[in-house]
């Protein structure tokens, strides 16, 4: 489902002069948090990915059908969205300046001009229904007009980089009294970042 993301640091980083591509860890590409809020799941908790399409070969990650949603809160609560690039260094993860919240992910999602929406949410074909019930409805299916995702990133400007990089990205429901439910969800996607040309 969540594939898009890849090229989310693409959206925050359109500046200068290299090219980069992720080459990504895992064949299911994205995986549950390591260091997940307590009481977070993973995305094939919240979401039922069985009818999901993903194919990946040289020209990218290719990705079809839909997705069900299992994530049970309340379509009056209020989502958020947090994106986190970290970077692997001397055995540990550290953060970057690559970092993005949205505080109302619902109203966001289909803002042509919000990351979300370019690199991932444009691709969903039921944009009412989504509207009307979020992602955070049991039972809603979002589904997917086929799409390639090229995890290539244009044009990063600043300090060369290098190495092992992850994606985390964090969805949280907050109740009317701006409490936070108990299980976020929660999930990552690693790989290793390889230059193409200066
Ligand atoms: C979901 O995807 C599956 C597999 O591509 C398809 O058979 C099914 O009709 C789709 N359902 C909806 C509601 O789009
Ligand atoms: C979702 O939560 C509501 C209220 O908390 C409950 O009535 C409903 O049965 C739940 N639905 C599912 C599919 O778990």
């Amino acid at each position: 489902m969540f594939t898009t993301l890849l090229i989310l640091v693409v959206g925050s980083t359109t500046i200068l002069a290299t090219d980069y591509i992720l080459l990504i860890d895992d064949p299911d590409i994205y995986s549950n948090c390591i260091d997940g809020p307590p009481g977070s799941q993973g995305i094939n908790d919240a979401f039922d990915t069985s009818e999901m399409l993903v194919d990946v070969d040289p020209d990218g990650i290719h990705v079809s059908g839909n997705v069900t949603s299992i994530w049970n809160t309340s379509r009056t609560d209020r989502i958020s969205a947090r994106m986190s690039v970290l970077h692997y260094n001397r055995g540990s993860w550290e953060p970057t300046v690559f970092n993005s919240l949205t505080p109302d992910f619902c109203t966001a999602m289909f803002d042509p001009n919000q990351f979300w929406f370019k690199y991932w949410f444009k691709n969903f074909a039921n944009r009412e229904e989504m509207k009307e019930k979020c992602f955070s409805t049991a039972g809603t299916v979002l589904v997917y007009n086929p799409f390639t995702v090229v995890p290539r990133l244009n044009n990063v400007m600043g300090a060369p980089l290098k190495g092992r990089y992850k994606v985390v990205v964090l969805f949280e429901a907050f109740d009317e009294k701006n409490q936070r439910r108990p299980s976020p969800v929660c999930f990552e996607v690693i790989g290793e970042i390889e230059k193409i040309k200066n």
